[in-house]
């Protein structure tokens, strides 16, 4: 029997991308974009861009790209516009943070050079590490949030988009703890208008994004939308959201590597993660109320993948350790190092080592870019859109958000299924189960 298939709005007319925080990753992420849309470069690592979507019985051979089987805005039709508490324009934003070389910028100049941040909402007191002077002034965090969407109202006149999507690309926040100012939307603004300490600027553009009719990405581990309040918002305004955390380097080989350890019932004993790395990210994430906000995220990963209530001889006594380390020689070109203590058949030891010397924003960029076009998508379809929290987007984070009644799903390959299953859905085709008895009959 034929399935439904979801009404999806289409891609007309240009799509606004709204960055806060127009650093390593958002420069990355534009600059590669402009170099794709003018052929100088490769998309690579973009599910939107390369990925394929298998179809039907495997005997079918139905295998379209994904951008042709749903109907996604395309590179041509993204404009970009974003916040920073530095005034340096796109170009020189990316020439400091020293992820692209810069032939390639050169190329790309006359684009970059045109984009200017505007001035941010900022505290800093979550972002100890920053001292910047492109900053908004205002008496309560509210008339801030009004001034986001004041921005927000010209860039889109201005532009003429026809919608926006908002991705939070700014520095990792100081720990917060949901507490009663987030608990609803009510508590909230009147926290907006008192100038509560529990709402961080992250929490400002969230607001002023899901205010202003569009959906909302956090790339960062910080709460952000991930509240009641912020979710009770985006509910009621039928507006996509995800997040948190830009799922790359060491945290996205863990959720490679554990789920087949699982798998092969293979013990872990410990797990010792360490990285060095020189950005900027690196300086905001030395300060310990910023670490620890990462750390959280880190750490959470390992323990939801190997189910230790369920396999208590194998990773009970899990010692798992995070640490990140600023050392500036690295740059952006960060290394993460880790020690995997497991055990086997009668509990012999072994190790794995991982050296993994990446690239952080080249791992990053095309997750900005893909969760981007799938948020647009998600709000062209009103069947995901009032969802609020789109869970298959998890395969981009590193502490996917979900229903508050469930646990996050971490496991890579869990999470391309789930993504994939859900395209499918959408466009009326079978789920891919992988049972295959039907090959045999
Ligand atoms: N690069 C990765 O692989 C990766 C992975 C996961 C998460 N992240 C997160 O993505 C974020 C961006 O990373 P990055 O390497 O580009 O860092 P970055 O320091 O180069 O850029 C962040 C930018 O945000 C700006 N900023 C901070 N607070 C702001 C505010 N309130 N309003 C507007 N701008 C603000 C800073 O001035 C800075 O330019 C960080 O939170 C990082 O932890 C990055």
């Amino acid at each position: 029997m034929p399935h439904k298939i979801a009404k999806i709005g289409e891609p007309r007319g240009r799509l606004g991308v709204l960055i806060p925080g127009m650093g390593a990753v958002a420069t990355t992420f534009i600059a590669g974009v402009e170099a794709v849309r003018r052929g100088l470069a490769s998309p690579i690592g973009s599910l939107t861009q390369m990925g394929t979507i298998r179809l039907g019985k495997r005997t079918e051979q139905r295998t379209p790209l994904i951008r042709d089987f749903v109907p996604l805005a395309t590179l041509e039709d993204l404009v970009f516009a974003g916040w920073d508490v530095f005034p340096d324009n796109c170009y020189d934003a990316a020439l400091k943070a020293g992820v692209l070389d810069k032939t390639l910028l050169d190329s790309v100049k006359d684009f970059l050079s045109q984009i200017h941040p505007m001035p941010a909402a900022f505290d800093q007191k979550f972002v100890k590490n920053l001292h910047g002077r492109n900053v908004k002034k205002a008496k309560t965090k509210m008339e801030l949030a009004e001034q986001v969407m004041e921005d927000i109202a010209r860039f889109q006149k201005d532009s003429g988009v026809s919608r926006s999507v908002m991705i939070w690309c700014g520095s990792t926040e100081s720990f917060l703890k949901a507490s009663e100012t987030h608990a609803s939307l009510g508590a909230f603004e009147k926290g907006l208008l008192s100038n509560s300490p529990q709402i961080a600027p992250s929490m400002i553009y969230a607001y002023a994004a899901l205010k202003s009719g569009m959906p909302f990405a956090n790339g960062a581990p910080n709460l952000t939308v991930d509240t009641p309040a912020l979710l009770e918002l985006a509910e009621r305004n039928q507006l996509p959201v995800c997040g948190k955390d830009f799922k790359t380097g060491q945290t996205l080989m863990k959720t490679m590597i554990a789920p087949g350890l699982k798998a092969r019932l293979i013990g872990v004993r410990g797990w010792f993660s360490t990285n060095i790395l020189g950005n900027r990210d690196g300086e905001v994430l030395d300060d310990p109320g910023s670490f620890r906000t990462k750390e959280e995220s880190k750490l959470s990963a390992l323990e939801y993948i190997l189910q230790p209530e369920l396999y208590p001889e194998l990773y009970k006594d899990l010692y798992h350790k995070v640490r990140i380390n600023y050392y500036p020689p690295r740059g952006d070109n960060k290394e993460g190092w880790d020690n995997v203590d497991i055990f086997g058949w009668l509990g012999y030891p072994m190790q794995i080592k991982i050296d993994f010397l990446c690239r952080d924003s080249i791992l990053a960029a095309p997750i900005v870019l893909d969760l981007v076009l799938f948020l647009d998508l998600a709000q062209r379809c009103p069947e995901m859109a009032r969802k609020g929290i789109q869970e298959w987007l998890s395969f981009y984070f590193k502490s996917p958000m979900c229903a508050l009644s469930l646990y996050p799903e971490h496991d890579l390959f869990i999470q391309l299924m789930k993504l994939k299953n859900t395209l499918r859905h959408l466009r009326g085709e079978d789920l891919i189960t992988h049972l295959g008895l039907e090959y045999y009959d």
